[in-house]
């Protein structure tokens, strides 16, 4: 797959790493495109790009800042009509213990409000960036989880692909809607992470039939 990935933070990071390691062609565009740079320098055929038409060509762009830059960075990359756009994002409280939207929408659905004509999928979400970086199999030796939620069921295919390249277990989520449940879903593994403790080694999973 031709991924962009957008954000060379903590989740960008751990993106570009894991996505080129699974043999996908990566380009990654930050803010500061130094940072993209130097992220994209780390990895053997990432491309650092400028965020102009960073979209063009590609299978799936996955959304790594944080909510409140999450529009803005999405309408810098070019035309997005038709594309899977992977949102991951939580939309966290400044103390990051609440959510500043739900019950009735979602940032998912925000997002994709404004950018009509592209195929969000919500998911990673309620992975912390130590997960993704480190890599599926936990220190107990469960598999971590990628729930996704979209409204295409084409997006929800690659994303699935995507995350099962990268070694997840994955569970359909259903429609974009459901993204109202995956965002609190985060928002209670934030609090067992640091609330609670437990660190940032931990993922939410399913169990049974
Ligand atoms: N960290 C986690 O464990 C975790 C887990 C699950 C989900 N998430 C979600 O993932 C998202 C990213 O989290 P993070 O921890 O990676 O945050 P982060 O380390 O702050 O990284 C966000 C990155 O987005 C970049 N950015 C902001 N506006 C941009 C734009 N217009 N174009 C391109 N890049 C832009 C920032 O650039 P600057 O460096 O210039 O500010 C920064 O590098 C958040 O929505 C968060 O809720 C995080």
């Amino acid at each position: 797959m031709k991924v962009l990935v957008i954000g060379a933070g903590n989740m960008g990071s751990a993106f570009v790493k894991q996505i080129s390691a699974a043999g996908h062609e990566v380009s990654v565009t930050a803010r500061d495109t130094s940072k993209a740079a130097t992220l994209a320098a780390q990895y053997p055929g990432v491309k650092a790009v400028t965020s102009a038409s960073a979209a063009e060509g590609k299978d799936l762009v996955i959304l790594a800042t944080g909510y409140a830059d999450a529009v803005t960075a999405l309408q810098s990359v070019g035309n997005l009509q038709g594309k899977v756009v992977v949102d991951i994002t939580n939309p966290l409280t400044a103390d990051y213990m609440g959510l500043t939207l739900g019950h009735n929408t979602s940032a998912s659905e925000e997002i994709a409000k404004a950018i009509p004509g592209a195929h969000v999928v919500k998911a990673f979400n309620t992975l912390f960036a130590q997960v993704l970086a480190q890599g599926a199999t936990l220190a107990d030796g469960n598999k971590a989880t990628v729930f996704y939620a979209g409204d295409s069921e084409p997006a929800k295919q690659s994303v699935k692909a995507l995350a099962e390249s990268l070694g997840f277990a994955t569970a359909d989520a259903g429609g974009l809607k459901n993204a109202r449940y995956l965002e609190p879903l985060a928002g209670l593994n934030i609090y067992f992470g640091y609330g609670a403790g437990r660190g940032t080694g931990i993922a939410p999973t399913w169990v049974g039939a």
